[in-house]
């Protein structure tokens, strides 16, 4: 996602600073709160806010890479001042130093950057080496729901999956015509590309 480099991006992060994770300390303190539901590349953070807002029972954190996006996002949970919410800036292959194995409940991969050319596979976040990292984060029973629009990256991660050995489940090619659609909730990309006509693809993978 190519962003316009935010206006005093660092000084509104820091003002949402009760939202931010800066260190893995910061999350170690938060222990007693795991398992965790975990959004890798939340973007915005329309559909981490609104789902931590439905299930305030469960605790949610928000992994993004681009500082730009994070901001947005924190402000839209601070401004909504959701308890159960943490926002991370970090890649997620360093989800190893931050989580302990058997941690995290559930990963949300929510229309993820395809990286179409061939040489760029090993960045897509379904690659086996991003499984490698998410396996022994996951509870037992634990999963990743999956949404893209995008063909090729589906096809790769229903390729990725089952070459790790993960089991598929609940997989559609039209999640919004299917039995899945009812309490979907939708990202900001989803609903630019629902709007635009195309059908939306979804699975869930578990690890056992
Ligand atoms: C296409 S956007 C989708 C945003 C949002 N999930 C949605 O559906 O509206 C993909 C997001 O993933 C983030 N991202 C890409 N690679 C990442 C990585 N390795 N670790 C964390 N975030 C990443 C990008 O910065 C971007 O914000």
């Amino acid at each position: 996602m190519r962003m316009r480099k935010k206006k005093n991006g660092a000084a509104r992060m820091e003002a949402c600073t009760e939202w931010l994770l800066k260190t893995p300390e910061d999350l170690w303190a938060l222990k007693d709160r795991a398992p965790f539901y975990l959004e890798i590349g939340c973007g915005k953070g329309g559909f981490i806010t609104a789902t931590a807002k439905a299930n305030p029972d469960r605790f949610y954190i928000a992994v993004e890479l681009v500082s730009d996006a994070l901001v947005t996002a924190l402000e839209r949970a601070k401004a909504e001042d959701i308890p159960n919410l943490r926002f991370v800036n970090l890649n997620a292959k360093e989800l190893g130093e931050w989580f302990a194995p058997g941690e995290i409940a559930e990963i949300y991969l929510n229309f993820s950057d395809p990286w179409p050319k061939k040489g760029h596979a090993k960045r897509r976040l379904t690659h086996r080496d991003f499984l490698a990292v998410y396996k022994p984060l996951l509870t037992e029973g634990g999963k990743i729901c999956q949404k893209t629009d995008n063909v090729g990256l589906f096809d790769f991660s229903l390729e990725e999956f089952a070459e790790a050995g993960w089991r598929l489940e609940a997989v559609t090619r039209d999640l919004h015509d299917s039995e899945w659609a009812e309490g979907n909730i939708m990202t900001e990309y989803e609903k630019n590309f629902s709007e635009q006509g195309s059908p939306i693809h979804r699975l869930e993978a578990y690890p056992d």
